[in-house]
C-alpha cells in the first residue's frame, strides 16, 4: 500500500495510538519507523504522576494529563482485550518524601500547590511514611501519599499497542522516512530511505525527539521539539526480598529527585537524570552513580538488588513542556509530538484527539490548547 489516508511518521507509543485509533475509525493507516514500539518507551519506568510530577505554571497541562489518567482504565482494558496481551497496569499509588529539612519545604511547597489545584493528596510524617513503605530510610522527613498517581509498563503498553494496529490493519514501514513531500503547499506524504514514494491524504509527525529533523518541513511548522536526556536503571526484586515497595516511591533527596517504580514481575525501575545534552544516549559513570546514590539514601537496602539493566532516553521536551497535537499550519500535516516528561500517561488522550483531529480537522476542546499554532510565526503587521 503506497497510498494510504494517514501516514504516521514514527511508531514510537504516541505514533502507534494516532495510527490505531485512526485504523478504528476507518482510515487506511500506515505507519513508518525501523523499529515500531521503540523510541523513548522503551526506557520509560511508566510512571502516570498527573498529581506528583505537577510543576509550577503547568496548570493548563495537568488538565490533559488529569484527562489522561482517568481514562487509562478503560484504555487498558480495551488495548488489552484488542491485543491479547497486559499492559503491567497497577493502580498501586505513589509516595512522595522529603529527606532532609530543605526538601520537607520543597514536598510542602508541592502539597500546597497540588491543593490550590484541587488534587487530593495527604501529608504524613516520616513515622507514617515507613508505616506504608517499611524499606524507607529512618532518616525520611516526611511526603506525600497520592493515591491516584498509578504505573503501567511502558515496554508491555508499546507491544500491545504495535499489536494492536497490525490486527486492526494498520501497514507497517520498517525503514526511516528521509523527507516530507509538499505537492502545491499541502504535505502529501514522504519518501522513505529505501526509496519508496508514499503518498497520504494526512501526514502525521510523532517522531518524539525527532521530530523537529524531518526534511522537507517547511521551517513555520516545524516542531520546536529537543532532546533531553534520561538515564534510567532496572533492577530486580529476588522472590524473598518481595514486596520490596508496595507502590511507587518517588524523592527529593538534597535537591535532586528520583523515583523507584516497582513491577508486580519484579523489576524495580529507578530514575531518571534530566540532561540537555543534545542526541548523545551514553550511560555515564556520574548518571548511574547519582542515581544509585539518591535511591540508596532513600531506600538502603536497595544495594542487595541485582542491577540488570541501564539506559538512557531522549524525552521529546517542548518549549513549554507540554505536547503539540493536530493540524498544522501546513495544509494535511499534524504533529503528535513533544509529550516531554509525560509521554506515557498522555498515550490515551493523544489518541482519542488525534483520531477526532483526523477524521474533523478540529481537536476536541481538552485539547485545543496543545495546538502547534500557539508556536507559529507571529505575524507582523503591516504598515499602513
Ligand atoms: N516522567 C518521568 C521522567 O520523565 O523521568
Amino acid at each position: 500500500m503506497r497510498s494510504s489516508d494517514v501516514l504516521v511518521v514514527g511508531g514510537g507509543i504516541i505514533g502507534l495510538v494516532t495510527a490505531w485509533r485512526a485504523a478504528q475509525r476507518g482510515l487506511r493507516t500506515a505507519v513508518v519507523d525501523p523499529d515500531p514500539g521503540g523510541g523513548a518507551a522503551r526506557v520509560a519506568a511508566g510512571m502516570l504522576a498527573a498529581v506528583t510530577e505537577l510543576h509550577y505554571g503547568e496548570e493548563t497541562l495537568l488538565g490533559l494529563n488529569l484527562a489522561s489518567a482517568a481514562r487509562y482504565p478503560a484504555f487498558v482494558t480495551e488495548l488489552e482485550e484488542a491485543a491479547g496481551h497486559d499492559v503491567g497496569y497497577r493502580a498501586c499509588g505513589t509516595l512522595a518524601v522529603a529527606l532532609d529539612a530543605d526538601d520537607r519545604a520543597h514536598m510542602r511547597e508541592l502539597h500546597a500547590l497540588q491543593t490550590r489545584c484541587g488534587l487530593v493528596s495527604e501529608w504524613l510524617s516520616g513515622r507514617e511514611c515507613r508505616r506504608l513503605e517499611p524499606m524507607l530510610a529512618p532518616g525520611v522527613r516526611g511526603g506525600l501519599r497520592v493515591d491516584g498517581d498509578h504505573q503501567v509498563d511502558p515496554r508491555r503498553l508499546a507491544a500491545a499497542l504495535l499489536r494492536a494496529c497490525e490486527r486492526a490493519g494498520v501497514l507497517f514501514h520498517r525503514t526511516l522516512a528521509e523527507r516530507l513531500t509538499v505537492v502545491r503547499d499541502r504535505a502529501r506524504g514522504a519518501v522513505l530511505t529505501d526509496g519508496q514514494e508514499l503518498t497520504s491524504g494526512l501526514v502525521v509527525l510523532a517522531a518524539g525527539s525527532l521530530s523537529g529533523r524531518l526534511a522537507g518541513v517547511p521551517e513555520e511548522v516545524l516542531p520546536p521539539v529537543r532532546p533531553v536526556k534520561g538515564q534510567v536503571l532496572r533492577l530486580r526484586v529476588p522472590p524473598a526480598y518481595a514486596p520490596f515497595l508496595s507502590r511507587t516511591v518517588r524523592a527529593v533527596v538534597r535537591g535532586s529527585h528520583v523515583y523507584l517504580v516497582p513491577r508486580e514481575n519484579g523489576e524495580l525501575v529507578v530514575g531518571a537524570t534530566s540532561e540537555e545534552l543534545g542526541w548523545d544516549t551514553t550511560v555515564t559513570a556520574g548518571g548511574v552513580y547519582e542515581l544509585l546514590r539518591d535511591a540508596h539514601e532513600l531506600v538502603p537496602g536497595i544495594t542487595e538488588l541485582p542491577l540488570t539493566e541501564t539506559r538512557a532516553g531522549l524525552r521529546p521536551g517542548s518549549p513549554d513542556n507540554a505536547p503539540l497535537l493536530g493540524p498544522t499550519d501546513l495544509p494535511g500535516l499534524h504533529l503528535a509530538t513533544g509529550h516531554y516528561r509525560n509521554g506515557v500517561l498522555l498515550t490515551p488522550v493523544t489518541g482519542d484527539a488525534m483520531a477526532e483531529a483526523l477524521t474533523t480537522g478540529a481537536l476536541p476542546d481538552e485539547a485545543r490548547p496543545f495546538t502547534p499554532r500557539r508556536f507559529s510565526p507571529v505575524r507582523q503587521e503591516q504598515p499602513a
